[in-house]
């Protein structure tokens, strides 16, 4: 058993965390997370309304007794969304954690202190993590450049990112990005963290509620299979490379004045929800992190933290009795 100030915040099992993953954060991963005795984020925006995430809560409500959280990321998007009604819903469904991504979450922690709801920001800089810390978040997850989605614009992997920030945080950091199994638990927990939190490598699960054809892709693809994409636009994001990140990034770096509109119809949302669902993986753009280039199977959630965890342990003893040795 791994103990670290992680799983005694958040009152889990084990220190891994699956994050807010949009389109993929559904009930059947969450559950299937919090089931294997690690801590998953239902995504909020994946589902269309408020009133549809309350259902969603409900749901996974019904299939796990564990601890699980919700996921709100506030960034800019093509619609404007009620991000103040999806955080009434997430209050009134009786959830305890949240995980907030995207901008400072300053605004709703009244609301969550007042509810009991602890908060783990997700920063990408270690000046975003102190401002964390300050405005009264009780965790950070700490997203390095490696990471999928959005990895800020600094460009600092874990490597450094992670000890920089462990060295001025006082709360909890879990680190997030490249981390799909045990050796980067150990990593993580050498480099100041007290756990780690998995995107693409949770996508890649049995429980995971995309077309097979994904899975199956991040399986094949290596550590240099993927595409920044948006840097051009201060939000960049890191996906899988296919023709449509390649087509994007052609527009942006190649056509000095290309604005949003000239790849509106490339990155629409809906299009890689579609990948998901058809399992055509050329259909759209679909987040994936560089550690694609480790995931070399599809196991069932309760498989991949019990061999998560069992590995890191196993690391940790060898590493003990070579000491000692
Ligand atoms: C398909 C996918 C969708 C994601 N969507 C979100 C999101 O909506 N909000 C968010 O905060 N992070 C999102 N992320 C980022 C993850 O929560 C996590 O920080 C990231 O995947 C960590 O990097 P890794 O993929 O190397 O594990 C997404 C990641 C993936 C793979």
């Amino acid at each position: 058993m791994l103990k670290t100030a992680m799983t005694e915040l958040f009152g889990v099992k084990h220190p891994i965390v699956q994050g807010g993953m949009q389109w993929v954060g559904k009930a059947e991963l969450i559950s299937a997370v919090a089931n294997a005795g690690a801590l998953g984020f239902l995504t909020a925006l994946t589902q269309p309304t408020p009133e549809a995430l309350s259902k969603e809560i409900k749901r996974c409500q019904d299939m796990t007794d564990m601890p699980f959280g919700v996921n709100l990321t506030i960034l800019p998007t093509i619609n404007p969304t009620p991000y103040d009604e999806y955080m009434d819903a997430i209050v009134q469904g009786g959830i305890k954690i949240v995980e907030t991504a995207g901008r400072n979450p300053e605004p709703y922690l009244p609301l969550l202190k007042k509810n009991g709801v602890k908060v783990i920001h997700k920063c990408t800089s270690v000046r975003h993590g102190v401002k964390s810390e300050k405005v009264g978040c009780d965790a950070v997850s700490m997203d390095g450049f490696e990471c999928a989605g959005h990895p800020g614009e600094d460009d600092v992997p874990n490597l450094v990112l992670l000890p920089a920030a462990a060295d001025q945080l006082t709360i909890p950091m879990v680190a997030s990005g490249g981390f799909g199994d045990g050796r980067g638990l150990v990593a993580a927990l050498a480099l100041g963290a007290c756990g780690i939190n998995m995107g693409t490598r949770f996508m890649c699960t049995k429980e995971s509620p995309v077309h097979d054809n994904v899975k199956q892709a991040l399986v094949k693809a290596s550590e240099r299979d993927t595409q920044l994409v948006y840097r051009k636009f201060r939000n960049t994001a890191r996906i899988h490379k296919n023709s449509i990140a390649e087509e994007i990034h052609e527009i942006e770096t190649t056509k000095p004045d290309a604005t949003f509109e000239d790849i509106r119809h490339l990155a629409a949302g809906t299009r890689g929800a579609s990948v998901y669902e058809t399992g055509d993986i050329e259909a759209g753009v679909w987040s994936a992190g560089m550690v694609q280039g480790i995931i070399n199977d599809v196991p069932t959630c309760a498989e991949l933290v019990s061999r998560i965890v069992e590995e890191a342990e196993e690391i940790i003893e060898r590493q003990k009795a070579m000491i000692a040795a």
